[in-house]
């Protein structure tokens, strides 16, 4: 009797369940018909009077002691389980080898660059990437076998379809749904058939910008700019806009900002010029306003256009596009987020 009394307290001090079958096994080996303390009172029944009186006590308190610990535990899993189905998380799986992850260098740029524009009261927008020739070409003022197309070196998946090789698209989608204003940014991939060097990539990263509405002038895009660059490149960041040439806005420009490396003085980076181009803009191109279903006499907006990655290699002094793309944990783990 002693030994098996000794025995259950053993099991009861060395058994800590700690998921649904190790309970099961608790049970078995304690509680259940065959089990151990099943066992400690059949024996129980078998022995003389005067001894039932020493061993009465203490063998119900361990069958008590270990049917509490049976719920306890059983209550506990129970209520880990309906936890983490509320989470959507596997508790069993180990933790041990779990590092923590770093945010990729153009998730993270994209993101700064699109919080300036949303605290400027822009909305996000997003569209597909295999576009048709209208939203990519015809509607932005590319009429066919106009040599603009050939800016844009494209992926075509057949006569109707091709890769968007700029987030432009979006725009012409958001300005058909007619519903003004409009501010929007559209952040996204693109492709381009280029060959694949140091500077340029097959695909990459745009964030488009367009402002639509009543009275929209040049000076308002300039202004919104400048608070962009000040915002990105630091406050004392200064703006200048040279002429260029897009189908869809007239006038175009491309813009450049004061070098943040030098300051303007002149550096290896800005090539001693004390500038850095930065992006693509200028006021929509009524043609275009009109393709989309926009009276060009009442509404007018400016567009911009600017490269994620170029932007990431000025300011992670990167100077290779292609290590955005290879996934060398060397390289990702160097970057992390702000918050
Ligand atoms: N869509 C242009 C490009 O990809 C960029 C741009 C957008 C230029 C808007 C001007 C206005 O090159």
């Amino acid at each position: 009797m002693e030994s098996l009394i000794k025995k259950v307290e053993e099991s009861l001090k060395n058994m800590s369940p700690k998921n649904a079958e190790e309970l099961e096994a608790f049970r078995l080996h304690l509680l259940s018909r065959k089990g151990l303390i099943s066992e400690l009172f059949d024996k129980f029944r078998e022995i003389p009077g005067e001894e039932k009186k020493k061993f009465g006590a203490p063998i119900n308190q361990l069958k008590k002691a270990a049917e509490e610990r049976f719920r306890l535990v059983k209550e506990e899993l129970e209520a880990s389980q309906e936890q983490n189905i509320d989470l959507g998380i596997d508790a069993s799986l180990p933790l041990n080898n779990l590092k923590a992850g770093s945010r990729h260098p153009l998730k993270l740029v994209l993101e700064e660059m699109q919080d300036i524009f949303i605290r400027a009261g822009f909305v996000v927008e997003d569209g597909p990437e295999i576009e048709d020739d209208w939203h990519n070409f015809s509607a932005l003022n590319f009429p066919p076998d106009h040599p603009a197309r050939d800016m844009q070196d494209t992926f075509f998946i057949n006569e109707e379809f091709a890769l968007r090789t700029h987030t432009s698209s979006i725009q012409v989608r958001v300005m058909e749904r007619g519903e003004l204003p409009i501010r929007i940014i559209a952040p996204g991939r693109v492709y381009r058939n280029e060959a694949v060097s140091a500077r340029a990539n097959c695909f990459f990263h745009q964030v488009e910008g367009l402002y639509i509405d009543k009275g929209v002038s040049m000076a308002d895009m300039k202004q919104m700019l400048l608070y962009f660059a000040q915002e990105f490149f630091g406050k004392d960041a200064t703006i200048r806009l040279r002429p260029s040439y897009f189908p869809f806005t007239e006038p175009s420009a491309e813009m450049d900002v004061s070098c943040f490396l030098c300051s303007g003085k002149g550096c290896n980076v800005c090539k001693y010029t004390g500038w850095l181009e930065i992006m693509g803009c200028g006021m929509v191109d009524p043609a275009v306003l009109e393709s989309c279903g926009l009276d060009p006499e009442v509404y007018s907006g400016y567009a911009f256009g600017i490269g994620v990655e170029r932007i990431a290699m000025l300011k992670y002094d990167v100077k290779d596009l292609r290590t955005f793309f290879e996934n060398d944990i060397r390289f990702l783990s160097q970057f992390r987020s702000k918050g």
